[in-house]
């Protein structure tokens, strides 16, 4: 019913010789069957848009313009050929000071542009280890997600900020606890329509040779992929473990 998303988070990596990887993975996976979403910097954004994937942004700020020197509207973001953007990585609400208020704005400004908004939540090492993770996700799930969410404006992210570049992965039981978790609370909150239609992503070191296994976890629709989303030899297994799970 939902289907699978493998989406590359490039942050800020790239330069123009990066987008060479796209044709690579285009031409390893000229008719995927699931979506497949990249995510560069924004410098490269009109200019990867021009290819075969779509294509999405890393971050915008909540007003459609005005003086704010250095950010980026969602309109502009679709006007360079975006069709989605990552609000609430935990890399910005850790190095920009970003709470969830502000992730929610952020989410509907890009909603409102006909953006898809895929919003980032996860809980850090000492919040795990206090067996806070639920208590923490409950309340960036509430507090992020505007009140509009639909099937096809809303992508939910589980990245725990351990995992993220380290390596380290949660137990499948982890992540299907949480993923369950996240489900119940957008059916709860959405009714049973929207609350099963959202797609809900599992990031944080997904690699080749972890992805089919975190991919069979019930509720997991996809990935949102750092470091192996950079070169398509690494992203490319990816793409095809979800299409066989
Ligand atoms: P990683 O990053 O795959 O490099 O761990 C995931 C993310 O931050 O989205």
């Amino acid at each position: 019913m939902r289907r699978k998303l493998a989406a590359g988070n490039w942050k800020m990596n790239g330069l123009k010789s990066q987008l060479a990887e796209l044709e690579a993975l285009a031409k390893a996976h000229p008719a995927p069957s699931v979506d497949v979403l990249l995510c560069p910097p924004v410098t490269l954004l009109a200019a990867a848009a021009q290819g075969p994937f779509c294509i999405g942004a890393q971050d915008c700020h909540p007003n459609d313009a005005g003086a704010h020197t250095g950010d980026i509207s969602a309109q502009m973001l679709r006007d360079s050929g975006a069709e989605a953007v990552i609000v609430g990585h935990s890399e910005r609400r850790e190095d920009h000071g970003e709470h969830s208020d502000i992730v929610r704005a952020k989410a509907r400004a890009a909603q409102a542009v006909g953006l898809t908004a895929i919003v980032c939540m996860g809980e850090s090492l000492v919040q795990r280890e206090a067996q806070n993770t639920l208590d923490i996700i409950g309340g960036q799930l509430a507090g992020s997600i505007p009140d509009n969410a639909t099937a096809e404006n809303l992508v939910v992210a589980y990245e725990p900020i351990w995992a993220i570049g380290t390596g380290l992965v949660p137990s499948l039981a982890q992540i299907g606890e949480v993923h369950d978790f996240i489900r119940a609370r957008l059916e709860r909150r959405f009714g049973a329509g929207v609350g099963r239609g959202v797609r809900v992503l599992y990031g944080g070191s997904v690699k080749p040779d972890n992805a089919s296994e975190i991919f069979s976890v019930p509720n997991v629709d996809g990935a949102l992929v750092g470091g192996a989303s950079l070169k398509a030899a690494d992203f490319s297994p990816i793409i095809s473990a979800l299409e066989t799970s």
